[in-house]
């Protein structure tokens, strides 16, 4: 189990995408084409993460899998009552009570790690901060590779110092949460070209480029700024195998969404989504409150279902390269890198 990463046919790491998106067959898919599939165990249980596992060795050896590293800036109690009750109308609106602050969680992450030290994958990532050395060395030891999330030149470097395998550096184009350490900080707005080129001062280690890869010319651009593979979202959420919600596949699809915008809105944590209702509704009382914002608007989020407008559409800036058709064809874009 060495060398994941330098082995690929195609430099190409599909992101995982928790809440759905990046499930078994589309990590299959994209492992068999030739990149790497990654599953997301970000909210799941252990038993949930495990079971995934399995079916994707059903269909590949090749894989990684990644962790939520858990909150290192707390939530204040405060702000999240405050930010209950803003939701209060919204929740009147779809029939529901009103929303009760969610609890911490911290995602099952030292059970996921034990499990994964027991049950070694080819490759561990991680994100929204920075494993132990601890948990880093009781990976290698058992031959996992290590990836690492930054989204700054800070961040790039105390990632750096734990050695990994590489380091993805998640510029601001970036669908889905941002990678940044810490909920408090305000997240980077550094261009993913800006801290590809940026990371060769602060690391020797290989360089993921992630945010706003729509095709293979972008990614050409970031190989000659120093990385050494790209990792891509976006593109892959209307893939056909993804387990992507259908309101959001269309609602990317549909020609009928213009802008994204950077929101705490859904979870407390910065993360991009299509402007919508919800985002707009919520920019002006949005609070830091990650996880308990998350937990706070699972109610409203699933009695929206089939209404795009209360979703959150995790999107990057690329999404209107997004196209319905299998993951193996998005590969094949970025075959000739
Ligand atoms: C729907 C969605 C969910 C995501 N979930 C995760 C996740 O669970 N873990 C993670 O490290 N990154 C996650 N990301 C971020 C991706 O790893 C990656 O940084 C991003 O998708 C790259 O930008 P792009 O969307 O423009 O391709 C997610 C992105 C999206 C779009």
């Amino acid at each position: 189990m060495t060398n994941t990463l330098e082995a690929l046919t195609v430099p190409l790491i599909q992101a995982p995408m928790a809440g759905g998106p990046s499930n078994a067959a589309l990590a299959v898919a994209v492992s068999q084409a030739g990149g790497l599939g990654m599953l997301a165990a970000g909210y799941k249980t252990v038993e949930a993460m495990a079971a995934e596992i399995d079916d994707v060795r059903a269909g590949t050896l090749n894989f990684g899998v990644n962790l939520f590293v858990p909150e290192s800036d707390p939530s204040d109690p405060g702000r999240l009552a405050a930010y209950a009750a803003a939701l209060a109308s919204m929740a009147l609106e779809l029939g529901l009570a009103a929303p009760e602050p969610g609890p911490f969680s911290d995602d099952h992450y030292a059970a996921k790690v034990d499990y994964l030290v027991a049950n070694p994958v080819p490759l561990v990532s991680f994100t929204f901060g920075l494993p132990s050395a601890d948990d880093v060395a009781r990976l290698r030891s058992v031959g996992t590779e290590i990836v690492l999330n930054a989204t700054d030149p800070e961040e790039i470097s105390a990632a750096d110092a734990l050695n990994p395998d590489a380091i993805v550096v998640q510029g601001a184009e970036a669908g889905g949460h941002r990678a940044t350490h810490g909920q408090a900080k305000e997240p980077s707005e550094s261009s993913t070209h800006e801290l590809v080129t940026l990371a060769r001062e602060y690391t020797d280690k290989p360089v993921i480029a992630a945010g706003g890869v729509t095709g293979a010319d972008i990614a050409q651009n970031h190989f000659d700024a120093g990385a050494s593979a790209v990792q891509v979202g976006t593109l892959f959420l209307t893939a056909e195998e993804a387990g992507t919600k259908e309101a959001q596949k269309d609602a990317l699809l549909s020609g009928q969404y213009r802008d994204t915008v950077v929101t705490r809105a859904f979870s407390g944590r910065a993360a991009r989504a299509l402007s919508n209702r919800f985002t707009e509704r919520m920019a002006a009382v949005q609070v830091v409150g990650y996880p308990q914002v998350h937990y706070m608007t699972a109610p409203l989020r699933a009695a929206s279902a089939d209404n795009p407008e209360g979703l959150n559409l995790w999107a990057g800036t690329g999404f209107a390269a997004c196209q319905l058709r299998p993951a193996a064809e998005i590969v094949d874009e970025f075959r000739s890198l």
